[in-house]
């Protein structure tokens, strides 16, 4: 029998793990504590690393040696706080996570290698490739990455039996505002039966419940301040706990109006009390962020509120009233809650590991995705005039994927030796406001080559996102390949020291 594929929600806060039954549905898998949720914080105690409940409840004691939210740093070179000396990469934080719950679901189902991971729609290539190798280094073996949004969108299919319809439906646009602890995504799709095509994407890469959060910390700390004269901010154990306190104190924000939040540390104590109403006005900036978010999204995708058919809500920061509340005004919609806020996503993922194990088995497809691509994709030129780096778009955001576009460059003088192509992602006209991809140096190019010969350079995005480059010289009497060189990504030889070390237990690389 085959093994199963997994799907896996890599979340900012919690991550879960899921399959399909024996009858297709998707299941969540229970970690070793016996929970569907695994907090993603990692603990590094010494040569023990210690990931999910415990990591988490650390933070309140051992606040130096834990890793939270390491998802919002990830296409950066290393994770913002510095850990018993060492400063990790975040995905190699995000690969200790992974690791757990692939452990964890070998404990009960047998040995899984393979893996759907999912990632924010709006997350950059860069941010993809980062994802991708933190499965590897967590020995997995990452079939396909899927935006959150879309995976959910699945689940919702799959829960209204949308997906095994067969033949002219009439198709379904939703809007998908996914809301979780670190990251913001609004999706609009149609669904045309067993056909899912995303028409618009944006979001924000740092915006989710941790803010809302550290608002909250701010409201209590000032509480504090103002009882006992000390800012529990300015200490690391007392800021931990203090945020773990607030994090709980919003939940109960949802469901009451007011809570008192207590405080306590080095017997200095204290007991805050916050209204919804004081939450709710010193987190309106953020709301509003994503209200903004999301009619650009619907903007892009040329429609008007009255062409929505549903309006889901995904991720745990969803069950705030104030999200349910802006969103009701704004589409005149009320907001469909009937996934499963925080588990959707991986059953998404589960869904699309189903239909790739059935592929392999030679069984067609239940459903079939169509995305777009969420940032416009650049080479770098220099302006003639200012001398500036300029940002020529060669693939716009929101074009649907895959799709390959060529751009000819020429040399600028007589037997030039080589040509410097680089790669950004991003919007702005300044090639310095977008992120740098990678390059291509064209080294060997043949001798003699007259000035402004061509060199064809081919970007090709595939439907996860994820980008191959390939240079050609049409004049090169043999072919000249370039390699493209990615930045702030980490070498295979790292990425293999990593895997050995964090999947098997060996020493650190
Ligand atoms: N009842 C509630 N009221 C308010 N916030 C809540 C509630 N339940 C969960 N949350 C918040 O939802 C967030 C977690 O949601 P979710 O699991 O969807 O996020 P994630 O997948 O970890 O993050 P992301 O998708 O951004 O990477 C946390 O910030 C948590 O505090
Ligand atoms: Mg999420």
């Amino acid at each position: 029998m085959d093994e199963t594929i997994i799907g896996i929600d890599l979340g900012t806060t919690f991550s879960v793990a899921a399959r399909l039954d024996a009858d297709g549905h998707p299941e969540t898998l229970v970690n070793a504590e016996g929970d569907r949720l695994t907090p993603s914080v990692v603990l590094f105690d010494g040569d023990d690393v210690v990931v999910g409940k415990e990591a988490l409840k650390a933070i309140g004691t051992e606040t130096e040696h834990v890793a939270e939210c390491s998802k919002r740093d990830v296409g950066h070179p290393v994770f913002h706080k510095v850990i018993g000396g060492k400063q990790y990469p975040p995905e190699v934080i995000e690969a200790w996570i992974l690791n757990k719950l692939r452990v964890d679901v070998t404990a009960q189902i047998g040995p899984v290698r393979r893996a759907v991971v999912t990632v924010p729609a709006y997350f950059d290539e860069v941010r993809r490739k980062a994802t991708q190798d933190a499965g590897y280094m967590a020995g997995l073996e990452v079939l396909d990455i899927i935006n959150e949004p879309t995976a959910a969108a699945v689940a919702f299919g799959h829960q209204k039996g949308l997906l095994d319809r067969k033949g002219e439906t009439e198709p379904m646009r939703v809007v998908v505002y996914d809301l979780g602890g670190g990251t913001f995504d609004v999706t609009v799709m149609e669904i045309r039966g067993s056909h899912l095509v995303t028409l618009a994407t944006d979001g924000d890469v740092r915006l989710g419940g941790y803010d809302w959060d550290q608002r909250l910390v701010d409201l209590v700390a000032e509480g504090v301040i103002r009882e006992r004269y000390v800012d529990p901010r300015e200490d690391l154990v007392a800021a931990g706990k203090l945020w773990r306190e607030c994090e709980d104190a919003k939940r109960t924000l949802s469901a009451r109006g007011k809570v008192v939040v207590p405080y306590d540390h080095h017997g200095s104590v204290a007991r805050v009390e916050v209204t919804r109403e004081q939450f709710e006005e010193s987190t309106q900036d953020l709301l509003d962020r994503t209200r903004f978010t999301v009619n650009q999204a619907l903007k892009a995708a040329g429609l008007a509120w009255n062409r929505i058919d549903r309006l889901l809500l995904v991720g745990g920061s969803t069950r705030m009233p104030m999200v349910r509340r802006m969103l009701r005004e704004i589409s005149g919609l009320e907001p469909d809650a009937s996934v499963a806020a925080d588990e959707a996503v991986a059953h998404g993922a589960a869904l699309l590991a189903g239909q790739l194990l059935a592929k392999s088995q030679g069984k067609p497809p239940r459903f079939k995705i169509k995305n777009v691509n969420s940032h416009s994709l650049g080479v770098v030129g220099i302006d003639r005039e200012t001398q500036r780096r300029r940002n020529g778009i060669l693939i716009p955001r929101n074009t649907p994927i895959p799709v390959t576009a060529h751009r000819v460059f020429r040399t600028r003088k007589a037997d030039q030796k080589s040509i410097l192509v680089q790669v950004v992602e991003g919007e702005s006209r300044s090639a310095d406001e977008c992120t740098e991809i990678g390059k291509c140096t064209v080294r060997s190019l043949p001798p003699n080559l007259p000035a402004q010969s061509p060199v064809d350079v081919e970007f090709h995005y595939k439907p996860d996102g994820r980008l191959q480059v390939r240079v050609t010289v049409p004049d090169a009497a043999s072919k000249i390949e370039a390699e493209f060189a990615r930045e702030n990504t980490l070498s295979q030889e790292h990425l293999d020291g990593w895997r050995r070390y964090i999947a098997r237990m060996e020493p650190e690389p």
